[in-house]
């Protein structure tokens, strides 16, 4: 039996490692930020794309821990992107039903970023149709560790009892969201620390489509793959037991 924490079958939870922004604009004789404004716009698409398809939880990976090793330039206008992002899209997303959240750490943005960050899921809490969950200054092994650290060393920690403290580190009292189907843009083929307790089940797809193309064609044709796929769990296929 998968342990209780996790959500099951009819909801479909889409997680994007977005890729590729740099090269895009590289190849075009664009500084890297024009990549990152391109990838903006990407992320708008793909927002409104996923719940016709049956994508109930969205995560995209914005900004990773070791993303502060990249020159100070390209840290700060990230930053004022996913800033301005947080502001501008937050009345679409009420519209549309959208609940926005942020994971990862907050003590290191800024007390502006971190005011735009409440302010988006104060006002869109109550959306129903998507929980899109931006990453910014997330490690997967940081989160395990957090996690980690808040037990009491008394009693034997359970696998559910350790699902539950790592889902209430984003967001208490909300199941934590077992990822179904990895995307990766860019070409490149790893998990950068990404969602790795979320995804040990997940279905991965890679594309060699760079962010900041993607869009609603390149998101269903991700999501008809994935169901194409068989997923075992590491059971046999009901059939195959002859039962
Ligand atoms: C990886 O491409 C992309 C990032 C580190 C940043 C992702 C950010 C955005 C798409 C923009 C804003 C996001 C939101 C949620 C509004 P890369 O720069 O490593 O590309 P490269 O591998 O081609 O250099």
């Amino acid at each position: 039996m998968m342990p209780s924490t996790f959500q099951q079958s009819n909801s479909l939870h889409a997680a994007i490692i977005m890729d590729g922004n740099g090269r895009w604009a590289t190849r075009r004789g664009l500084p890297r930020i024009e990549g990152h404004k391109e990838g903006s716009k990407a992320v708008r698409r793909t927002v409104e794309a996923a719940p016709g398809l049956g994508i109930t939880t969205l995560t995209v990976y914005a900004f990773s821990s070791d993303n502060w090793k990249r020159p100070r330039d390209e840290v700060q206008q990230l930053m004022a992107l996913l800033y301005d992002y947080l502001r501008h899209e937050k009345d679409r997303c009420v519209a549309q039903g959208i609940r926005l959240s942020v994971i990862g750490r907050r003590d290191r943005l800024s007390p502006l970023m971190r005011a735009a960050i409440r302010a988006a899921e104060t006002a869109t809490a109550g959306g129903a149709t998507l929980h899109f969950r931006i990453a910014i200054d997330y490690s997967a092994r940081d989160t395990i560790l957090r996690a980690a650290s808040r037990w009491d060393g008394q009693t034997a920690m359970t696998r559910d009892a350790f699902l539950e403290t790592l889902a209430d580190l984003h967001h208490p009292g909300v199941p934590l969201p077992e990822v179904d189907l990895l995307i990766r843009t860019g070409g490149e083929k790893r998990l950068s620390d990404f969602l790795l307790w979320e995804s040990a089940y997940a279905e991965l797809y890679f594309t060699d489509r760079m962010w900041p193309d993607f869009g609603a064609d390149d998101l269903r044709a991700a999501v008809e793959e994935f169901h194409r796929r068989t997923r075992r769990f590491g059971a046999v296929p009901v059939a195959a037991t002859g039962s």
